[in-house]
């Protein structure tokens, strides 16, 4: 407990935003490879993967009450029952709670669905495709909230597809853009299953840019192993020559080093410019586990 309580008030002292408190999950702090916190002015989102005794919840909630300044709620998720369920573990949950990150704000969805919204690993991510966005076309793909859209598009990008089979995520994706007040007719949000619709996707091709962010896993709708080698082949159809992907890649079922063997084999001409890792809120003791994001120009 106490190296976690040095990692939290570290890391909330130097945050004026959103930040990722405590990280326990990239095995870099024994014993505590369950915990996750995070920081949602005025809101502390503890996630555990394993159950946790009720002493050790309430010497965590009273050194948070203690150490960050405006705390309004702690809320507890806990991702080994089933369906996740969360509850206030102290205080209240106001009714809007935004995640803010470079000054932008992503909606979250505490207390509502597993995933809150927001992931926030991909913090580095959003900032190179802002960095990189003026004057783009992008194909966001695997959209869900659409916050690489939201990023692109306060960068200046000419125009950004968003595609996920899922509605709501969307539909949080086009609320995403509005409270950044951003310029809606510059985004389209296609609720579309991706591995039935490339032929619909070559009809607005050829992209700039091209966010491929996959699930680790998900049913028969994603299975690393089997769809990756798919977007690798029919990817670079849809990229313009001189055009960049980021392939992100976050699964216990493929390693970075499979997937860059994958484009060597199928893609060739795909050059790999550099490897994006989530940064250093998110410590992790292997390089290959955790968020790996291959950036690849093709010629
Ligand atoms: C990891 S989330 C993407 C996170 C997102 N890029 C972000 O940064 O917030 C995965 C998303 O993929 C979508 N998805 C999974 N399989 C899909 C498929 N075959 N076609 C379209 N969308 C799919 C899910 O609905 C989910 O919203």
């Amino acid at each position: 407990m106490e190296r976690l309580k040095s990692e939290v008030k570290r890391r909330f002292l130097v945050s004026s935003e959103s930040v990722r408190l405590f990280h326990g999950r990239g095995h870099c702090f024994p014993g505590l490879e369950d915990v996750l916190i995070d920081w949602f002015e005025p809101v502390v989102l503890i996630t555990l993967y394993e159950k946790r005794d009720r002493l050790w919840l309430s010497e965590l909630v009273d050194f948070l009450r203690t150490v960050l300044k405006g705390l309004k709620g702690v809320i507890l998720q806990e991702r080994f029952l089933k369906f996740s369920p969360s509850r206030i573990l102290f205080g209240e949950l106001p009714e809007e709670v935004d995640a803010i990150e470079n000054g932008l704000k992503y909606r979250l969805l505490m207390n509502k669905a597993q995933n809150v919204g927001y992931f926030p690993d991909m913090a580095l991510v959003r900032s190179v495709v802002r960095d990189q966005a003026p004057g783009k076309n992008v194909l966001n793909l695997f959209a869900y909230s659409c916050s690489f859209s939201v990023a692109a598009i306060a960068g200046n990008a000419r125009q950004v597809v968003n595609l996920d089979m899922n509605r709501n995520a969307l539909a949080l994706g086009k609320l995403n853009h509005q409270i950044n007040h951003l310029d809606l007719r510059k985004a389209s949000f296609l609720r579309l299953e991706l591995f039935r619709s490339f032929s619909r996707l070559k009809k607005l091709a050829p992209f700039d840019l091209i966010i491929c962010d996959p699930p680790a896993e998900q049913g028969r709708s994603f299975c690393a192993e089997k769809h990756w080698s798919k977007l690798v082949t029919k990817l670079p159809a849809l990229i313009q020559p001189g055009g960049e992907l980021m392939a992100c890649l976050s699964s216990p079922h493929l390693s970075p080093n499979d997937l860059q063997a994958l484009f060597s084999n199928y893609c060739p001409q795909a050059q790999l410019l550099r490897t994006i890792r989530a940064g250093e809120n998110f410590p992790e003791i292997s390089s290959d586990k955790g968020l790996n994001v291959l950036h690849y120009q093709f010629d």
